[in-house]
C-alpha cells in the first residue's frame, strides 16, 4: 500500500515509524514532514491545512490510504474531501472532529448522554458570563470555545482572574472568533490522565494509558505548552478505574456520537481527571495526543496499518491489538523560551549517540545546507525509551538524551516524577 501521513510533528514521526514496521506499507509519504521523518518517508511539501492541495496530490500519486493526524485539517474536513475523491482516509470526518473543534458541542454531548464531566455553562454574552462567575465563585475555569492551540483555558484562582479571562476572550478577542463563545466550568481536582482510543464508529479499543506534562517548567510551573513529556502507563490508572472509564466514558461517548449521526472513526483522545468522585472528562480531542502518541505507539506490539484498516472497515472489535509489557517515557527537548518567543536554526548534535539506546522522534527540525539537523520549532525532539518498569523507562530516556545538545535547549527534569 502507498500511504500518506499528514502532519509534521513528533506524533507524525511516531506514526510513520510504526507504519514503516508494517509489511503492508510498501511506500510511505509525509506532508509536510520534518527532517527526522525524511529519514523514513518521502516528504512532500504541502501544508497540513491545504485540503485541496493534499487531495490533489494524493489522487495524482495514487495513494491507497491517507492518515490525517493533526486537529486543524480534521476540523477543516480533509477526511471528507479525501473520501469524496475516492481515497480511503484514517481520521474522523468534520462532523465528528467537532468533539475537539467545539468545546461547547462536547460539553452538551456529555450532558445529554450523562457522561461524567465538570458542571458548566456556555455564554455568548459577556455580562451574563461575568454574573455567572460572581455567582459561582473561585476557583473556576474559563475556556474559549474553539481551537486556541491549547492556550484558550484559564484555571482561575480568584473571581477577578476569571473575569479578566472572560473579558480578554469575549471583548478583546484574544483568541479571535474562538473566544466569541466561552465555556465556564467547575474546577476539578485530581491526577490528569490521557487515554487514546481507536474507534471505528461503533467499537472502541483503548490504548495503553498515558500522562502528559503540559507546563513548561519543573513542578508543573510556567505556561501551558503542547506537552513537555509523556509516560505510559501511569500508575494511578488502575484496572478498576480503566473498567469504570470503559463503561461510563469510552463506550458511551462512541455510542453518543453514533446516535447523533456523527460516527467517530479514528483516534479519540480522552483527557481525564481522576477526581475524588471518580473519573471525569476534561476534554476530548479528535486525534492522537502529542507527545503521548510517541510513548504509546512505542509500546504497540501489533501492526498499526491493520488497526487503521479495521477502524475504516468497522471491524475493530475483532482486531488483534497487543501491547508490550513494561513502560515508555518520551522526554521533549524544546527550544529555550518555548512556548513564548524562541529562536530557530541552531545545529543539533549527539543524535547518533542518543539513538543507540532510544528512539528520537523529531518534532521541529529541518535539514541544513550540509545535511545537518537544525532546530525548527518550539518542541524539537522527543527522546523515547522503554523500560521494564516506569522508573527504568524514565531513567533510560534521560540517559539517552544526555549527549544531545543545541543552543538554549530546555527540558523538564521531572517527567514522570511530579505526580
Ligand atoms: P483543556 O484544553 O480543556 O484540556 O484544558 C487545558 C488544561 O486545563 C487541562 O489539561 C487541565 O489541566 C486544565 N483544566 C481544564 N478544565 C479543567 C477543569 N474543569 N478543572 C480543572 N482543571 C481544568
Ligand atoms: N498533549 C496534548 C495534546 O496533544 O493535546
Amino acid at each position: 500500500m502507498k500511504v500518506l501521513v499528514v502532519g509534521s510533528g513528533g506524533r507524525e514521526h511516531a506514526i510513520c515509524w510504526k507504519l514503516r514496521q508494517s509489511p503492508k506499507v510498501t511506500a510511505l509519504f509525509c506532508a509536510p514532514g520534518n527532517a527526522g521523518i525524511a529519514g523514513i518517508a518521502a516528504c512532500v511539501d504541502i501544508k497540513a491545512t491545504d485540503v485541496d492541495g493534499m487531495v490533489a496530490w494524493a489522487r495524482e500519486n495514487a495513494m491507497d490510504f491517507v492518515v490525517v493526524a493533526p486537529d486543524d485539517p480534521l476540523a477543516l474536513g480533509m477526511v471528507d474531501a479525501l473520501e469524496a475523491a475516492g481515497i480511503p482516509a484514517f481520521g474522523p470526518r468534520k462532523n465528528a472532529a467537532i468533539v475537539e473543534a467545539s468545546k461547547a458541542f462536547s460539553k452538551e454531548l456529555m450532558k445529554k448522554y450523562h457522561i461524567p464531566t465538570a458542571k458548566y455553562e456556555t455564554f455568548s454574552e459577556l455580562d451574563r458570563a461575568l454574573a455567572y462567575i460572581e455567582e459561582q465563585g473561585a476557583p473556576i475555569v474559563v475556556k474559549a470555545d474553539g481551537l486556541a492551540l491549547g492556550k484558550g483555558v484559564v484555571v482561575a484562582a480568584t473571581v477577578e482572574e476569571a473575569k479578566t479571562a472572560a473579558r480578554e476572550m469575549m471583548e478583546d478577542k484574544k483568541f479571535g472568533e474562538s473566544g466569541s463563545t466561552i465555556v465556564i466550568e467547575e474546577c476539578m481536582t485530581g491526577p490528569e490522565i490521557t487515554v487514546l482510543a481507536f474507534a471505528d464508529g461503533e467499537h472502541v479499543r483503548p490504548m495503553v494509558s498515558s500522562q502528559d506534562h503540559k507546563r513548561a517548567y519543573d513542578g508543573n510551573r510556567g505556561p501551558n505548552t503542547g506537552g513537555m513529556g509523556a509516560i505510559a502507563p501511569p500508575s494511578q490508572y488502575t484496572p478498576e478505574i480503566a473498567a469504570r472509564c470503559m463503561e461510563e466514558i469510552f463506550q458511551p461517548t462512541v455510542a453518543a456520537l453514533k446516535a447523533e449521526g456523527r460516527p467517530f472513526c479514528g483516534v479519540l483522545y480522552f483527557g481525564l481527571m481522576l477526581t475524588p468522585e471518580g473519573p471525569k472528562v476534561v476534554e476530548y480531542n479528535a486525534r492522537f495526543g502529542d507527545p503521548e502518541c510517541q510513548a504509546v505507539l512505542s509500546l504497540l506490539d501489533s501492526d498499526l496499518m491493520d488497526i487503521f484498516t479495521a477502524c475504516r472497515e468497522g471491524t475493530l472489535d475483532q482486531s488483534d491489538i497487543r501491547w508490550k509489557d513494561g513502560a515508555a517515557c518520551c522526554l521533549v527537548l524544546a527550544s529555550g523560551g518555548y512556548p513564548l518567543d524562541y529562536k530557530k536554526g541552531y545545529p543539533i548534535s549527539g543524535l547518533e549517540e542518543a539513538e543507540k539506546s532510544a528512539v528520537v522522534f523529531h518534532a521541529g527540525t529541518k535539514l541544513g545546507e550540509n545535511g545537518e539537523y537544525l532546530t525548527n520549532g518550539g518542541r524539537v525532539l522527543g527522546v523515547t525509551a522503554l523500560g521494564d518498569t516506569l522508573e527504568r523507562a524514565i531513567a533510560n530516556a534521560y540517559a539517552a538524551a544526555g549527549p544531545i545538545a543545541f543552543q538554549d535547549m530546555h527540558f523538564r527534569t521531572d517527567i514522570g516524577q511530579a505526580f
